[in-house]
């Protein structure tokens, strides 16, 4: 089954795509690790998207794409994969429609995590991630169990993003709606968007996600 966690930055889309790679051996493309990783193994791309990323505004699709378009070839995905962060773009959706047809497969599901965005803020600036292993936490509703050192792992070194910032935030909010919300009624259109509210415990949300790829 391949999916797409589509919202805006702070949805969950992260958290639950790692909750279905454990519990499904699911695959997660997530864009957004992929260039974090180029820019700090500094790869020449990786220089050429660090600003743009700080600022939060969109990396070309054609990097984007190209990067989806490497880890399809390399076989990403047996089990199925998890879209997350892209497509941010009518082209990149359209594109993806392509890549999965030219390998013989196909997209059985988007789903829309709502959030409004007050609560969109406190959870970006409350984000760390382990170091080591890439366990998202935040301060207030998913800390560390024991203090500086990571759940999973147990590695002691933590990293806040640079776009975490509430003005970086701004602009990453006004380029969603602007570029990516008209994903919603794209796939609306294709007859695969399941839409759902990703207010609640981590838990309840990854209920709802469930049902949703359910039905
Ligand atoms: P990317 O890395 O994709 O960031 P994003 O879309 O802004 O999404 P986030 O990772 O911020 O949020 P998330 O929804 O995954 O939330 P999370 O689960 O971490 O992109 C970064 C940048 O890369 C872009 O701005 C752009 O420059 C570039 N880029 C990437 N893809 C691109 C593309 N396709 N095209 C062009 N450019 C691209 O959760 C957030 C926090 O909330 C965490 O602390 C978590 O613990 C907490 N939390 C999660 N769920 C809950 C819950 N239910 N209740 C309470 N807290 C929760
Ligand atoms: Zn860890």
């Amino acid at each position: 089954m391949n999916i797409i966690l589509l919202g805006p930055p702070g949805a969950g889309k992260g958290t639950q795509a790692r909750r279905l790679v454990e519990e499904r051996g699911m695959v997660q493309l997530s864009t957004g690790d992929m260039l974090r990783a180029a820019k700090s193994s500094g790869t020449e791309m990786g220089k050429q998207v660090a600003a743009v990323m700080e600022r939060g505004d969109l990396v070309t699709d054609e990097i984007v794409i190209g990067l989806i378009a490497e880890q399809l070839d390399q076989g990403a995905g047996e089990k199925g994969i998890i879209f997350d962060g892209f497509p941010r773009t009518l082209a990149q959706a359209d594109a993806l429609g392509e890549l999965l047809a030219a390998r013989g497969s196909k997209l059985d599901a988007v789903v829309e995590m709502k959030v409004d965005a007050d609560a969109l803020v406190s959870r970006i600036t409350g984000r760390f991630t382990c170091d080591n292993c890439g366990e998202v936490y935040h301060d207030t509703t998913k800390p560390l169990s024991v203090e500086g050192k990571c759940d999973k792992c147990g590695g002691t070194s933590f990293t806040r993003r640079a776009d975490d910032t509430e003005e970086a935030l701004r602009n990453r909010l006004m380029v969603y709606y602007r570029d990516t919300a008209p994903l919603i009624g794209y796939y609306y259109a294709h007859k695969s968007l399941r839409s759902i509210d990703g207010l609640g415990e981590i838990e309840e949300v990854a209920g709802r996600v469930k049902s949703a790829l359910a039905s």
